[in-house]
């Protein structure tokens, strides 16, 4: 039989999910857990790259895990872990950090806008943040990794670490290749088009969280901004409404034509109420599956142990052989 190709990515429990995180990653991973051999890491160690309340964060890890399983992950099929719980994660990204440049690290534009927002606290682990981004995908020998749009640049640092290191020493990583959705990969802000639907965002009324109850998500729904054509149309000139377009299709599985379609005459009033109906039905199984299982912590952290074994021992596969060619000489057990 041929071998399952291996699929890796990951969420940071740096704040609650949102409709973004769902449509451009969490949603594509479901869909791809048949045919790959598919690790969903709860990225931890990337969210201290900004500061966290201890128990906040321990409460996020549970509900990511908890998110990514009310999505329709099925951890008989995929390996869910949590990144802290594999040490490796650390280990291979020390070796990485020693050949990365500052340079590369320099030019991410993720870094520059996070060091923007966040003056005060410019960490080394905020700018060495995508070396272990790239440890993570080149632990698991990764073919395919889905993200949404904003992660790209960091996919392409792990293809050129990856190659670095194979050239420097012989040929140890696969290079991975980015998997990012045509429709949806970036759904923007509904106060601001031009800006990513974000989990930091400081107006709560830019985003739809996977929890948020109906009539929170009715309200924000109204609220979006859109312009004054009045016309439910895909294009760049009301980027408004063609997130809201975009959101609609990504949920209730429709062609982008066939809504432009239905709204020809209609106003945005009718579509919005429509489109809220749409997202309400769309999330409820995920938020109702959601609540059921953060009630059983005990299940969760029966996949979280049962995850970190199933990750561990491919992930020091590869480390070990990194090590080796690195030249540390092996440990001794006798
Ligand atoms: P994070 O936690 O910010 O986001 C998780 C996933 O959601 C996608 N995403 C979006 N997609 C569409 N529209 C949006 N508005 C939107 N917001 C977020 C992200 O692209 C991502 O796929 N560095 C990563 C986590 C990570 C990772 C990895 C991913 C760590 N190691 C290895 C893949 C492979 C991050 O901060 O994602």
């Amino acid at each position: 039989m041929e071998e399952k190709k291996v699929i890796f990515s990951g969420t940071q429990p740096s704040g609650d999910l949102t409709l973004g995180n769902y449509l451009g990653a969490l949603k594509n991973w479901v869909l791809l857990q048949d045919e790959y051999e598919c690790y969903y890491c709860i990225v931890d160690l990337h969210a201290i790259t900004l500061p966290q309340e201890p128990k906040d964060l321990r409460r996020r890890t549970l509900e990511v895990l908890a998110l990514y399983l009310a999505a329709g992950l099925d951890p008989e099929k995929v390996t869910i872990f949590i990144q802290s719980h594999v040490s490796a994660h650390s280990q291979l990204s020390w070796v990485l950090n020693c050949m990365a440049y500052m340079g590369e690290l320099n030019r991410m534009t993720q870094f520059k806008e996070k060091s923007k927002k966040n003056a005060g606290n410019v960490n080394a682990g905020l700018f060495t943040y995508p070396v272990l981004m790239v440890a993570d995908i080149l632990l698991y020998q990764t073919d395919l990794v889905p993200v949404g749009q904003d992660q790209k640049q960091h996919l392409e640092l792990s293809r050129d670490m990856a190659e670095r290191f194979n050239n420097r020493y012989s040929p140890t990583f696969k290079i991975p290749e980015p998997f990012i959705p045509k429709v949806g990969a970036k759904i923007m802000s509904l106060q601001d088009p031009l800006s990513k639907m974000s989990k930091s965002d400081k107006n709560e009324n830019g985003y739809i969280l996977l929890k948020d109850d109906p009539d929170t998500i009715r309200r924000k729904i109204k609220r979006a901004v859109t312009d004054s054509f009045n016309k439910v149309r895909f294009s760049d000139e009301q980027l408004g409404i063609k997130n809201l377009i975009t959101i609609y299709s990504k949920l209730s599985g429709e062609e982008i034509d066939v809504i432009e379609k239905r709204y020809e005459n209609k106003g945005y009033g009718e579509f919005k109420k429509d489109l809220s109906e749409v997202v309400v039905e769309g999330l409820r199984p995920v938020r109702e599956k959601f609540e059921d299982l953060m009630r059983n912590k005990d299940y969760l952290e029966k996949i979280y142990s049962m995850g970190a074994k199933k990750a561990e021992k491919k992930a020091f596969k590869t480390l070990n052989k990194v090590y080796k060619k690195t030249g540390f000489i092996p440990r001794s057990y006798r």
